[in-house]
C-alpha cells in the first residue's frame, strides 16, 4: 500500500459559526480560529477541515452558497481567511475547504440568472422540469421535509432542489457549468489549500427519468434516493474532475457520501481510478435509526456496529482507504449516542469511543467539542433550536398532527443543534465563546465541560485524544496495519487486532457501564513482549486475562 500524508493524518473540523467569536456579534469568525490555531497544535491534529465560511444567505448555515470566491462578512474578509491559511501553514498543519457544488443557493447569481426565463443563458445551470397534472414533477421528498420541486413563475416551472428551497441543485449535465465549478476549484487550490471535503458529491448525477418513489402508505412523499445517489454519470464527473484539477495538486479530498457501500466506496477511492481519496459513509449513523428514518428512534446494537466497521475495515483494504469519524456537525455528539454522558461514565466512555476508533485502519475525524467529550443538549423549547431540518420536520408534523412532545424526544437524540452549540473554552459566561448573546444557546454544562478544564488536566479526554494522536505519529502499525475483527458476536466487547510485519496490536473496548471478562486470544498466549500502549484506566503490560472495568480500553502492542 502506497504510504501518503492523509493516511497518516488526524483531521479537525471545524463548524466556524459554532466555534469561536472574535468581535462579539455572538458567532464564530475567521479570527476566531486564528486564536485557537495554538490549541489545535497542541492537541497534535495534522489538517483542519473548515466546513462552509464562503458568502450565504444562511438558510443552511453557509451550505447554501452564494458566491463561491467570496467570504462571509459574519466570518470576516478574504485578508482573515488569507492570515488564517498561513498560520495554519506556519504551525505546520493543513487545510481544507468545503466543497458544495452539489447546490449552490438561490441568491447565487448564477440562479438569479436562470430563473428569470427559459433563454437564459444560466438556465441550464440548474434542473428544472414541467409540472404534472397541474402538481410537482414527480413525489421525491426533500431531505429538509416537503417536495424537492418548487415552482418558479417567470419560467412555469419547476427547480429541483434535494435540500432546502433555497438550494436549487446545479445540472451537472451540463459541460458549461462543470468546466465553471472546475475552474472555481482550482481557483481555490492555487491559494495554496490542501484539498476538499465534498459535500454530498455522491448527489451530483441524477437519473434522467425523474421517475417517482415508491409510496409509502400514509406519506405524502416518497424517497427518491435511488434516482440520485451514486447516480449513471458520478463516476465520469468525478473521474474529469480529477483529471481536469485535482491531479495537478498534491491534495487530498473526501466525498461525502450518504447511501454509498463498500463496494461502491472501492470505486470512488482505488488509487488507480483517479476519483478521490476518501468517502464518509454513513451506515454506522444509519444504526439507531428506524425504516422510517432519522427521527424513528430504534435502540442500536453492538454486533451491528462491530458488523459494520468490519465490513468497512476488510473490504477496503486493499488499494481503497477509509476515513473514521463519530461526528460531525450533523449528527449527535457520540458520547451521549454510543458512550455514556452520566457524571459518572461521560469522560471514560468518550475516551473508549476515541480509542476505539482511532485505533482502526483510515484516517480519523475529530470533530470540534469531541475532544473535551461535549454532549448533546436537550433544549426545552423548539424555540431554541435554529437548524432548518429540524425546525421544518417539526413544523411539518405538527401540522400532520403529530404529538409535539414525542417529536421533542426525537430531537433531543437526533437534532444536528447537538452538534452545533458552542464549543466551551472555559467556564465564563457564553463559555467563553463570545462576549455578546451567541446565536445558539451554550450547552449549560460548560462549567464542568470546557477546553480550560481539560488542557489543565493531565487525565483529561483531550489528553486522552492528544496522546492518540502522538501514539499515530509514533507506531506505523497504526496506520497502516491490517485489521482482524475477535468475538464478532459478542454484545459487550469490542476488540480486534491490527497487524504490520511481526507487530500486532490487540485493541479492546467494553461498550458497556458493566464489569466484563477478557480472554485473551490463544495467539497472544505466553507472549512477554507485550506493552500496553494507551487506557483509560491504570492497567499493566502484562498481556493476561482481566475483566474489563466499565467503558474501559486496552491497547496492546507485541512485536
Ligand atoms: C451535508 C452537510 O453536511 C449538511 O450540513 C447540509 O445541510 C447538506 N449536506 C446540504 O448541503
Amino acid at each position: 500500500m502506497k504510504r501518503t500524508w492523509w493516511k497518516e493524518s488526524v483531521i479537525y473540523q471545524i463548524y466556524p459559526r459554532s466555534f469561536n467569536d472574535s468581535n462579539g456579534d455572538g458567532i464564530g469568525d475567521i479570527p476566531g480560529i486564528i486564536e485557537k490555531l495554538d490549541y489545535l497544535k497542541e492537541l497534535g491534529i495534522d489538517v483542519i477541515w473548515l466546513s462552509p465560511v464562503y458568502e450565504s444567505p444562511n438558510d443552511d448555515n453557509g451550505y447554501d452558497i452564494s458566491d463561491y470566491q467570496k467570504i462571509m462578512g459574519e466570518f470576516g474578509t478574504m485578508e482573515d481567511w488569507e492570515q488564517m491559511l498561513a498560520e495554519i501553514h506556519n504551525r505546520g498543519m493543513k487545510l481544507i475547504m468545503d466543497l458544495v457544488v452539489n447546490h449552490t443557493s438561490d441568491e447565487h447569481q448564477w440562479f438569479m440568472e436562470a430563473r428569470k426565463s427559459l433563454d437564459n443563458p444560466y438556465r441550464d445551470y440548474y434542473i428544472w422540469r414541467p409540472g404534472k397534472d397541474g402538481k410537482e414533477p414527480n413525489n421525491w421528498e426533500s431531505a429538509f421535509s416537503g417536495s424537492v420541486w418548487e415552482y418558479n413563475e417567470a419560467t412555469d416551472d419547476y427547480y429541483l432542489h434535494l435540500f432546502s428551497r433555497k438550494q436549487p441543485d446545479l445540472n451537472w449535465e451540463n459541460p458549461k457549468l462543470r468546466s465553471e465549478v472546475f475552474s472555481m476549484i482550482k481557483w481555490w487550490l492555487d491559494k495554496g489549500i490542501d484539498g476538499f471535503r465534498m459535500d454530498v458529491i455522491n448527489f451530483i448525477s441524477k437519473d434522467p427519468s425523474y421517475a417517482d418513489g415508491e409510496v409509502i402508505e400514509g406519506k405524502a412523499y416518497a424517497s427518491g434516493h435511488k434516482y440520485f445517489m451514486n447516480g449513471p454519470k458520478i463516476h465520469d464527473y468525478l473521474h474529469e474532475m480529477n483529471q481536469k484539477v485535482l491531479s495537478e495538486y498534491d491534495i487530498m479530498t473526501v466525498g461525502e457520501m450518504p447511501g454509498v457501500t463498500p463496494e461502491q466506496a472501492e470505486l470512488y477511492t482505488r488509487e488507480d481510478r483517479e476519483e478521490l481519496n476518501m468517502v464518509f459513509h454513513f451506515e454506522h449513523m444509519d444504526l439507531d435509526a428506524g425504516p422510517g428514518g432519522k427521527w424513528e428512534l430504534r435502540p442500536w446494537s453492538l454486533v451491528e456496529l462491530k458488523k459494520i466497521f468490519t465490513k468497512w475495515q476488510t473490504r477496503l483494504s486493499g488499494e481503497a482507504w477509509n476515513s473514521l469519524y463519530w461526528n460531525n456537525h450533523d449528527q449527535p455528539r457520540v458520547v451521549s449516542r454510543f458512550g455514556n454522558d452520566s457524571e459518572a461514565y461521560r469522560e471514560i466512555s468518550a475516551k473508549m469511543l476515541a480509542a476505539a476508533l482511532h485505533m482502526m485502519k483510515g484516517t480519523p475525524y475529530i470533530y470540534q467539542g469531541e475532544e473535551l467529550g461535549m454532549t448533546n443538549v436537550p433544549f426545552d423549547s423548539i424555540e431554541d433550536y435554529q437548524d432548518i431540518e429540524t425546525l421544518n420536520m417539526y413544523r411539518e408534523r405538527v401540522e400532520a398532527g403529530e404529538n409535539p412532545e414525542d417529536l421533542m424526544k426525537a430531537i433531543h437524540v437526533k437534532s444536528r443543534d447537538n452538534a452545533r452549540t458552542p464549543v466551551q473554552w472555559d467556564n465564563s459566561k457564553h463559555a467563553g465563546f463570545t462576549d455578546g448573546t451567541p446565536w445558539i444557546n451554550v450547552n449549560p454544562n460548560y462549567e464542568r465541560i470546557n477546553a480550560e478544564a481539560n488542557v489543565n488536566d493531565g487525565n483529561s479526554v483531550f489528553h486522552f485524544y492528544k496522546k492518540l494522536i502522538t501514539l499515530r505519529k509514533q507506531h506505523d502499525i497504526i496506520v497502516y496495519g491490517d485489521y482482524r475483527p475477535l468475538l464478532e458476536k459478542d454484545e459487550k466487547i469490542f476488540a480486534y487486532i491490527r497487524e504490520l510485519d511481526d507487530e500486532k496490536l490487540l485493541v479492546i473496548n467494553n461498550f458497556t457501564a458493566a464489569e466484563v471478562d477478557f480472554h485473551i486470544p490463544e495467539e497472544f498466549k505466553g507472549v512477554q513482549n507485550s506493552k500496553l500502549l494507551i487506557s483509560n484506566y491504570e492497567a499493566s503490560d502484562m498481556l493476561q486475562d482481566f475483566t474489563l472495568k466499565p467503558y474501559e480500553t486496552r491497547v496492546y502492542k507485541t512485536s
